[in-house]
């Protein structure tokens, strides 16, 4: 028997206990499941963080043949280059950004914000981002790419929300800079692999007035100070560090306020893996779309879901089937078309989409 980071099974593997949700109201597993795909994602749903499992693992034959909607991207040349030039900005970044927090150097966010809009221009079009970097979920979640990320998905939006070339320029910018406050709070705590403690967020929450003073005399436009320092505003005053409400916040703040949170649902962190977009786009209907900017949110979760029209997915029940139908009132409950049979996720409130496949 040996413990096993969730993010480190393989299909195949066989638990030796059986598994509950963190408060215990769920059984997630039983002792002796053995575990595929589908279950590792259900493990990492629930945000357990190792299991249990058996010295011996049973035979990958029954694993799918079928390579998923995710793998069947990965394997394109355009996936390939689009990963390469990803990982070599991101490395890139980092060098620079330190240069300005550590030894004092000058920023120059043009030189830095060329690499994105080299990757921006790779891809063909902003739905086409949004599958790759979901399929890059998998690699890493340091600051670094968390920046490059959001800066990605604001450009995306202030595309989407039709902004001009110069506007959505500073939005991208305002994205790739927006947490450069957390290069200063002590790494144990960005990568603690655990739930933080009180003290400990209190430490994190004060980034954005950080990443502010690093920033704020140098000659770049005023927004994007702003965003850096009002990126965890909200519209209706439950944010911080100031609690100001809609009116206060500099729209470019908003605009990176929901890429940052979009980002931060999808990606793996290090207490869950990955989560599906469409838990994230439930996440912001259930957690109150008056938290942000009407329009801007509007029309990134509308632009986020009609990406994945047609797609196949998976539902909590393990049924599959194809989204046929998005109800513009209920974005991240779909219809779908499993087999002969249509499923109204809305009128089914226990199921929801598990993963896209
Ligand atoms: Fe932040
Ligand atoms: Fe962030």
């Amino acid at each position: 028997m040996k413990r096993v980071k969730t993010i480190d099974l393989t299909p195949g593997m066989i638990l030796s206990e059986d598994v509950y949700s963190y408060d215990r109201s769920v059984m997630i597993l039983p002792k002796g499941s053995v575990l595929s795909d589908k279950s590792i994602t259900r493990l990492a749903f629930y945000s357990v963080l190792h299991v249990l499992v058996e010295d011996e693992q049973v035979g990958l034959n029954q694993q799918h043949a079928e390579p998923s909607y995710s793998e069947r991207l990965r394997a394109t040349p355009e996936f390939q280059k689009f990963q390469k030039e990803f990982e070599g900005d991101a490395e890139q970044f980092k060098d620079k950004i330190n240069d300005v927090v550590k030894h004092n150097k000058p920023l120059d966010v043009e030189s830095m914000i060329t690499p994105v809009y080299t990757l921006i221009d790779q891809s063909s079009g902003p739905s086409n981002v949004f599958d790759m970097l979901h399929s890059l979920r998998q690699y890493d979640d340091a600051t670094y790419v968390h920046c490059i990320n959001v800066a990605l998905i604001c450009s995306c939006l202030a595309k989407w929300m039709r902004l001009s070339e110069a506007d959505t320029l500073v939005a991208t910018q305002a994205g790739l800079l927006h947490d450069i406050g957390k290069l200063l709070i002590p790494g144990e705590i960005i990568s603690k692999p655990a739930k933080l403690t009180e003290d400990e967020y209190h430490i994190v929450q004060t980034h954005p007035r950080q990443g502010y003073e690093i920033i704020k005399d140098l000659s770049i436009d005023t927004r994007i100070k702003n965003a850096v320092l009002m990126h965890h505003e909200r519209c209706d005053g439950s944010g911080y560090p100031f609690g100001i409400t809609a009116d206060r916040i500099d729209p470019v703040a908003k605009i990176v306020a929901i890429a940052d949170v979009y980002d931060a649902t999808t990606s793996a962190r290090v207490y869950r893996g990955p989560q599906c977009p469409f838990v994230a786009i439930g996440l912001f209907e259930n957690e109150g779309l008056q938290k942000y900017d009407t329009r801007a949110i509007m029309t990134f979760l509308s632009n986020v879901v009609n990406t994945y029209l047609l797609n196949r997915v998976r539902l909590n029940n393990g049924i599959e089937g194809e989204i046929v139908f998005i109800n513009p009132d209920r974005l991240a409950r779909p219809t779908i078309k499993a087999g002969s049979s249509y499923v109204d996720l809305a009128q089914n409130p226990d199921l929801y989409i598990e993963a896209i496949i």
